[in-house]
């Protein structure tokens, strides 16, 4: 059997009147920037979120860059989060002249460790911006906590988080503010790069909407310094159809992973969920020593595998200049040597998930003793 690590095309074909509808709708209305599709959009949103507003923009990268310039983060400012996460997380915080400071991440749920962030507050310390990685939420109460005592602002991350969830609250609904992308791999993916800031600060969401707007609220005035993040009405549109089937494309990649982790649970270790957490597995990423082994294994019979993340964000070139090392953040070093995602998209079906879980236990029974 030949595995696709991701097909879209089963998502489209499933909802092809639907989603045509919705371009033909924005097509012949001759409105392809801004207008009423985004404005839904934004609204539908912050509905779901439950905060007062989605401002959307043109990527995830944008809405975190923009959010950040809207807390007025600048060069000299330090900002703390993971060294384990998408390069866009710490690439925007360096866009503005500030400076990422890592913080070594959870061995579990592979998320910022809150008992490291205190020692890393310094007096230039303005920010933090936990990642809800692969879609397990960041320990909030505990960051939030240590954010409130040192007065700093919370961003949160949560590209590959929409919906997941903690004590029934979703992500994006607890920092200052909450980043989203619609990255088309994403849980909620556009056809095309698209992202929103959620937050209940009035004063972020103007702020926000200014900047991805070129700093202008009239035609050609302009009053503070922007660029142009805009979502696309067509995106707008197409997410908008998306949106009403996210729960169940939640529910059914945990279904999935749960699967996963039964068939696995003995072989690897496998992703934990903690008590009163929504996991919503963007990826299924588990841990394992055999990883290049397994990976062949797999490879040989029609089943992709992807390492997310290969490198670190400490080890990467362009971070270089912060004066970082290997064995600043052991944890995140190891799980980097360990981790390994399977196929996970919601339109797999029975037989593949049987036979991804099937062929991965059995690298364990044939070629190697399980531990
Ligand atoms: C954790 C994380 N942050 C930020 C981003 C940036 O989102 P985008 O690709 O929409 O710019 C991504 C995904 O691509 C991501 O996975």
């Amino acid at each position: 059997m030949n595995i696709p690590f991701l097909d879209l095309t089963r998502q489209y074909k499933a909802l092809k009147q639907e989603i045509d509808s919705a371009i033909t709708r924005v097509v012949s209305s001759g409105r392809y920037i801004g207008g009423e599709e985004v404005k839904l959009f934004e609204e539908e949103m912050a509905a779901y979120t439950k905060v007062r507003f989605g401002v959307s923009t043109a990527s995830g990268t944008d809405a975190l860059l923009a959010c950040l310039m809207a807390m007025g983060i600048k060069e000299g400012d330090e900002v703390i989060t993971t060294p384990f996460t998408f390069i866009s997380t710490a690439e925007v915080i360096s866009l503005l002249g500030a400076r990422p400071v890592f913080v070594d991440i959870d061995k579990e749920t592979f998320n910022i460790d809150p008992s490291l962030l205190e020692s890393r507050i310094t007096d230039k310390t303005k920010c933090i911006i936990p990642v809800h990685i692969f879609g397990h939420l960041a320990d909030m109460d505990s960051i939030l906590s240590i954010a409130k005592s040192n007065n700093l602002r919370v961003l949160e991350d949560a590209a590959q988080a929409v919906g997941a969830t903690y004590n029934g609250k979703k992500a994006c609904s607890f920092g200052d503010a909450g980043c989203l992308s619609f990255y088309p791999s994403k849980n909620l993916g556009a056809y095309g790069d698209g992202g929103m800031v959620l937050t209940n600060d009035e004063d972020i969401a103007k702020k926000v909407a200014l900047i991805k707007n070129h700093g202008s609220e009239k035609s050609y005035h302009h009053s503070v310094l922007g660029f142009n993040g805009r979502l696309d009405a067509l995106q707008a549109a197409i997410l908008r159809v998306k949106l009403r089937h996210l729960e169940d494309w939640n529910e059914k990649r945990r279904a999935g992973a749960f699967y996963y982790n039964d068939v696995l649970k003995n072989c690897v270790k496998v992703p934990v969920q903690r008590d009163g957490y929504r996991h919503v597995f963007n990826q299924y990423s588990m841990l394992t020593e055999a990883r290049e082994e397994i990976i062949e294994h797999l490879k040989q019979r029609g089943i992709p595998t992807v390492i997310y993340y290969p490198l670190a964000l400490h080890l990467q070139d362009v971070f270089s200049y912060l004066g970082y090392k290997e064995g600043d953040f052991p944890v995140t070093e190891e799980v980097i040597k360990k981790i390994l995602s399977l196929p996970i998209f919601p339109e797999l079906n029975e037989s593949e998930k049987k036979y991804i879980a099937g062929e991965t236990k059995g690298f364990f029974s044939t070629v190697r003793q399980a531990p």
